[in-house]
């Protein structure tokens, strides 16, 4: 375990080497935390010591190296399944993202229990990852995708839920957090009502996992996805959690080396556990990344976190609410830091480049959430996105940087 540091954000803005820069000039105001976040010195330091200490290809050597780095892959595995409270490390597979573990589970899962007439749940907060895959299994099966409304401050419609769900139901996927728009579903009720039919549960943690803890077996999760780039580890590395019962069941999604018992021309077998799923060298340092980057997240209170990061939304919600022409997308009572907003009269891409000129680094566009968009019948929005090593001096670069833009536009 490690020791919980105080909750100090100049000091963590230290941990983080990206900040020692200017911007054209500028002070770095990132607030682009939900598309990717910074990454710690402890992470870059695990990961130039796995390439340049410790590498091998894992699982395969009885070389020194080898078994160094496997253990370095392997203990990784354990990190993430202490933090997310799994039962067992097979129950903890390594992806390239979580994209490719949702759809794994779409195409394995998919395979396995979906046929013509069946349903799948989702939501409108969904970001594409947590709709295409579902379509493209439904598509193969002669399934339905169906999506549980929101009203209009974003918030997810309990009672629709409750009343879409029905005996064709085979799986309800749904974000924890919304990407878009920062809203809190309250995934443990939507869970304990999926099971109360029998239904399995895929939350997508992407923007969830940085922000606070999560435990699996007290949501009872039967499948959790996350991805690393966006909890302070290297891309090209995602989790998918999914609970033994359902994973031994699965068929492989994708076949190769690692994966197997016995490979002969007539019939091959497959590895079990974990294994099963991890088709081919895995991102072996990306991996090694990530344990470190929830070791250095550990070291923190994440009640200590939630508060910072709900003090700066208040701060942040409160200082553009006060600007004439700005509207606020999404207003959700439970949500987590992130605003997207538009400027009546000015296309998103225009605030995200001016903004950009004072060092602001915000997202613009869908945010890979059409459907969210055409509800609010808006294109695109711009989007800040907070994380633990923001403070008040970003919000106010934030909005001082929104003044630019209405003066630019008159
Ligand atoms: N899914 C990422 C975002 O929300 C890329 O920006």
């Amino acid at each position: 375990m490690n020791e919980i540091k105080s909750f100090d954000v100049e000091r963590i803005r230290q941990d983080f080497p990206i900040f020692n820069q200017k911007i054209h000039g500028k002070r770095l105001t990132f607030l682009d935390s939900g598309a990717s976040a910074q990454k710690p010195q402890a992470v870059l330091d695990a990961v130039q010591n796995a390439y340049a200490v410790t590498y091998a290809n894992v699982h395969r050597g009885v070389h020194h190296l080898s078994q160094q780095s496997t253990e370095l892959y392997e203990n990784a595995r354990e990190t993430v399944c202490a933090h997310l409270n799994a039962k067992s490390i097979d129950e903890i597979i390594f992806t390239k993202n979580t994209t490719e573990a949702i759809n794994l589970v779409a195409q394995s899962y998919g395979q396995m229990a979906l046929k013509e007439g069946d349903e799948i749940l989702l939501s409108y907060l969904e970001h594409h990852s947590n709709i295409v895959p579902w379509q493209l299994a439904a598509e193969k099966a002669g399934a339905t995708v169906k999506a549980v409304p929101i009203d209009e401050n974003g918030e997810f419609l309990m009672e629709e839920y409750l009343k879409l769900l029905s005996p064709k139901t085979k799986i309800v996927a749904i974000t924890h957090i919304s990407n878009a728009i920062g809203t809190i579903v309250p995934v443990k009720e939507v869970i304990e009502a999926a099971h109360n039919m029998e239904i399995p549960v895929l939350i997508d943690g992407s923007q969830a996992m940085p922000h606070m803890k999560v435990d699996v077996q007290d949501l009872d999760a039967d499948f959790y996805v996350f991805t690393g780039h966006k909890v302070f580890a290297p891309t090209g590395i995602g989790v998918l959690y999914g609970k033994n019962e359902w994973l031994e069941k699965m068929p492989p999604y994708q076949g190769g080396g690692d994966m197997i018992n016995r490979v002969t021309f007539e019939k091959t077998t497959y590895a079990t556990g974990h294994s099963k799923f991890e088709a081919g060298t895995p991102p072996i340092v990306q991996a090694i990344g990530l344990g470190a980057a929830i070791e250095y997240l550990n070291g923190f209170d994440f009640d200590a976190i939630a508060a910072h990061e709900q003090s700066l939304l208040a701060y942040a919600t409160e200082q553009i609410s006060l600007l004439n022409s700005v509207n606020i997308i999404g207003q959700a009572k439970e949500k987590a830091a992130i605003i997207s907003f538009t400027i009546e009269g000015v296309h998103p891409h225009d605030i995200g480049t001016i903004v950009d000129q004072a060092g602001v680094a915000v997202r613009v566009g869908h945010h890979c959430a059409q459907p969210l968009m055409d509800f609010f019948d808006v294109p695109s929005t711009a989007r800040a996105s907070m994380a633990l090593y923001n403070n008040r001096e970003d919000i106010d670069a934030l909005v001082g940087s929104i003044k630019m833009v209405q003066e630019f536009f008159g």
